[in-house]
């Protein structure tokens, strides 16, 4: 029995002084029940304060379900366990869209309009050419999805339910091709263009590694593999780079500009660019015996190291996409014939370490996606630069997802959270040959 047929609370009672407020006490289908505050500023005069929205729920979603104590995460109701393993990363872009996995006739017509999307107009290679060869991927990526607001005008009009969906296509297909751009920039190689009869997974990889030289041959283990990768990070809730789009998306702004927006909040250290961080970090403990020096650094308020792929808001138990990225992990260097890498004998008695380590079980601080996500990239032939450039190509899926239901749903206002003031109180303006 759900909370809402349930003897629950209806309302909870908030009391200040001698005046009580009744607010309503709003049921999901599944987890944690929401206590409706929006009139509650209009009744009381007084905001809440949640810096960080620890225990706020900023939209009501049926996308992605997390609960962070039992390390479960669904899509659209699936596991992820269960669709990481048979499916394909269309599939689950088709699921994230359309709510449904789709049918064999479905999935083809799906894979036929992303396939014949992946290429960008002639003109944005030139784009490229004006950024620095040393410009690092994600300020080129960031850059470039923006400006393909400048060249597919026909599907910038949010009201239109049909450009919403050739727009939600077109950052499908073709951010596979813009970050194989911004790859092959980066290293000086001529660009690659996409190849129709290659699956999604496939044709990225070979934009990014063929050259004109020679025949690149597709290792099917390989790119099963980042096909899987990306799924594990298609969608997560309202992770901090989905809010940011939704919140670009909460005033109108363009497809394009609301996932440039995400991708520029992904790449911080403390979300989606943890990966890159992670194996720099796994690099600087540079060997086994070093791990409880590095552990004691976590450990110090007095230092801003921390343990980078460890921890997170949601999860207060294993990730679940951690545990697939760890297989997959010895998956691709088994198939590279990578017997033994001393940054996974790191990470692998790191983690040993840590998860016997009281502040880490106190604080319930397990591996995290981006914890063995690194050793895989790395060992897959992307440079270090490129791993939050591949989380980003993944998480479009789940940015377009989220934004198309927030412009779909028709309570959708724009998103102006208040604050708590603690500035100066008014005061006269002095002139300044009055100043002291
Ligand atoms: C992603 O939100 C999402 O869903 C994100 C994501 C997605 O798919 O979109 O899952 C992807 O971003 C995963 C997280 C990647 N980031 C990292 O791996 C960076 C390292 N992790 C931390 O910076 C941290 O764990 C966060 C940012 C992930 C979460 O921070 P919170 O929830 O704000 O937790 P906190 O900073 O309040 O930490 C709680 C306590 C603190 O100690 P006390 O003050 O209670 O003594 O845990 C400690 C922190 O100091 N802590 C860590 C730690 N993470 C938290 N201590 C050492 N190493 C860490 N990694």
């Amino acid at each position: 029995m759900d909370a809402s047929q349930s003897n629950a609370p209806k309302s909870a009672t908030l009391t200040i002084g001698d005046e009580s407020w009744e607010l309503p006490i709003l049921n999901g289908t599944i987890g944690p029940d929401v206590i409706d505050i929006a009139k509650l500023y209009g009744q009381t005069g007084k905001f809440t304060y949640d810096p960080g929205f620890t225990s706020t729920a900023s939209c009501e979603s049926q996308i992605t379900y997390i609960d962070g104590d039992e390390g479960v995460l669904l899509y659209r109701g699936y596991p992820i366990e269960q669709l990481a393993e048979p499916g394909d990363f269309l599939e689950t872009c088709y699921l994230l869209l359309y709510g449904e996995l789709p049918t064999a006739a479905q999935k083809a017509d799906f894979d036929y309009r992303v396939t014949r999307h992946t290429m960008v107009h002639e003109q944005m290679s030139r784009f490229f050419h004006g950024f620095r060869r040393d410009a690092h991927p994600m300020s080129v990526l960031v850059a470039s999805v923006g400006a393909l607001s400048a060249f597919y005008h026909d599907s910038t009009d949010i009201s239109d339910p049909q450009q919403r969906m050739i727009a939600s296509i077109r950052m499908i297909a073709k951010i596979p091709t813009l970050a194989a751009m911004a790859y092959k920039y980066s290293i000086g190689q001529p660009f690659v263009y996409p190849k129709n009869e290659l699956d999604y997974a496939s044709n990225f990889l070979r934009m990014c590694f063929s050259v004109p030289c020679e025949e690149y041959k597709v290792n099917p283990i390989l790119s099963r593999a980042i096909d899987r990768i990306f799924i594990l990070h298609a969608d997560h809730e309202q992770n901090a780079s989905t809010s940011t789009v939704r919140l670009a998306g909460s005033s109108g702004a363009n497809p394009f500009a609301c996932i440039a927006a995400g991708i520029a909040c992904l790449w911080g250290p403390a979300h989606g660019g943890a990966n890159e961080a992670a194996l720099k970090m796994l690099g600087e403990i540079g060997s086994v015996d070093r791990i409880p020096e590095f552990i004691n650094r976590a450990k110090d308020k007095n230092d801003p190291f921390r343990l980078m792929g460890f921890g997170h808001r949601v999860y207060k138990n294993y990730d679940p996409r951690a545990k697939i990225m760890q297989r997959t992990c010895h998956e691709v260097l088994g198939e590279l014939g990578i017997k033994d890498d001393p940054l996974l004998d790191i990470a692998v008695e790191l983690e040993r370490i840590a998860l016997q380590d009281e502040y880490f079980v106190e604080r319930k601080l397990y591996p995290n996606i981006d914890f063995y996500s690194g050793i895989t990239l790395r060992a897959l032939g992307f440079p270090t630069s490129m791993f939050t450039v591949l989380f980003a190509l993944a998480r479009t899926v789940g940015w377009i997802g989220q934004w198309k239901e927030m412009i779909e749903d028709p309570s959708q206002r724009i998103g102006r959270p208040r604050q708590l003031y603690t500035g100066a109180t008014q005061r006269d303006y002095i002139p300044i040959a009055r100043r002291k």
